[in-house]
């Protein structure tokens, strides 16, 4: 397959957005555009390479007559268009939570299981923001030893919830400035100059939605269910960009240096770390960027079979966008985007 036709739902939105900006960068090759959003964007223009494209409304029609659906609205537009998409000979590359855990839909990381991609059955999900670059980081290290353990504590960004969270951080913080009362709306609290540690409803084990995902994608993407994974996930007040501190326990010991070697070699990552020269990876230097950047790689103090390290990730791009991107580009390359493949 050498162009497609794709629909972008939810083009108006932070990650469509830079979605299309990957695209023109990518030159990814696309033979018709069709750009959706709301009622409330109707009349809408939407620039891509130097080209005017009208926002429409999504309907059956419309996903028919494209090879992909890339969908980045939320749950229930992921719950009505994937499954509308792959009845119709679409594929459906779903951003949402909506369908990760089902077992007939391939969880894809392209640098981390690619291979589960054969198996789709016209949709396939892209994991959360903050699983991508714990896995794109963990996999490589599994390649030469057993991962016993993972806990992972995250900084998110505000980003992660979409364009008004961020405007509502940039207003706050105007308003504290001025020494002005704020009134939260996407948070349950102040975000500007504040962190939340409470991403997504609380579930009866006292662990948070968003932190289950990280157990459960983790699990699902590097096909170990018994894999002991452990997240707190943080919302700071950061325009973009997701933080991880990630503490790994192997079933031998590993240094510093040899986890440095292997995750330098691993397309998709970048090793920033120099600490003594002030050298971490931090999120205004992730933002814009395709890579995974890890670095403060040091020895578990804790654990004899321990590592330690701290990761950056654009969670628009590689957890977003950027890797529905290169899903699309891996289908394709394979030949698996026609509907006789899953039919
Ligand atoms: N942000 C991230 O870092 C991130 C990472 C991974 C996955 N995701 C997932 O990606 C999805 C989008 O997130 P986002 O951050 O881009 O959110 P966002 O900035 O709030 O954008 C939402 C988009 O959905 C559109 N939309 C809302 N209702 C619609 C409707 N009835 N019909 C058609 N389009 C509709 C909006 O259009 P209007 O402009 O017209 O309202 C807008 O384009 C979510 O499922 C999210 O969980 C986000």
């Amino acid at each position: 397959m050498d162009s497609c036709k794709i629909a972008v739902i939810g083009a108006t939105g932070a990650v469509g957005q830079v979605f299309l900006k990957i695209a023109e960068e990518r030159n990814f090759p696309i033979s018709e555009l069709r750009l959706c959003a709301s009622e409330r964007s109707l009349g809408k223009k939407l620039k891509f390479n130097g080209e005017e494209i009208p926002v429409e409304l999504y309907d059956e029609n419309l996903i028919q007559d494209v090879d992909f659906a890339f969908i980045s609205a939320n749950g229930d537009i992921s719950r009505e268009v994937a499954p509308m998409a792959a009845a119709n000979g679409t594929v459906a590359i779903d951003d949402s939570s909506a369908f990760r855990m089902e077992e007939t839909v391939p969880l894809v990381v392209p640098e981390v299981n690619a291979s589960d991609l054969l198996s789709h059955r016209g949709i396939v999900s892209i994991p959360n923001c903050s699983t991508t670059p714990l896995v794109m980081t963990i996999k490589p290290l599994m390649s030469h030893l057993k991962v016993k353990r993972i806990i992972a504590d995250t900084f998110q960004s505000v980003t992660g919830t979409g364009t008004a969270a961020l405007q509502e951080m940039q207003e706050q913080s105007n308003l504290i400035l001025k020494d002005q009362p704020v009134v939260p709306s996407t948070y349950p609290h102040q975000i500007a100059f504040n962190v939340l540690p409470h991403i997504e409803p609380f579930q009866e084990n006292g662990y948070t939605r968003e932190e289950m995902k990280m157990v459960n994608e983790t699990r699902k993407i590097l096909h170990d269910d018994s894999l002991m994974v452990s997240a707190t996930c943080v919302r700071v007040p950061v325009a973009v960009s997701h933080s991880e501190s990630i503490h790994i326990e192997f079933d031998r010991p590993i240094t510093p240096d040899q986890v440095r070697e292997i995750l330098s070699s691993e397309p998709g990552i970048k090793v920033v770390d120099d600490p003594f020269a002030d050298v971490y990876p931090m999120p205004i230097d992730a933002a814009g960027m395709d890579e995974v950047l890890v670095g403060r790689i040091r020895k578990d103090v804790s654990h004899p079979n321990g590592i330690v390290l701290w990761v950056v990730c654009d969670n628009l791009r590689k957890g977003a966008a950027l890797n529905a991107i290169q899903i699309a580009e891996e289908m394709m390359e394979n030949n698996i985007v026609h509907h006789e493949y899953w039919r």
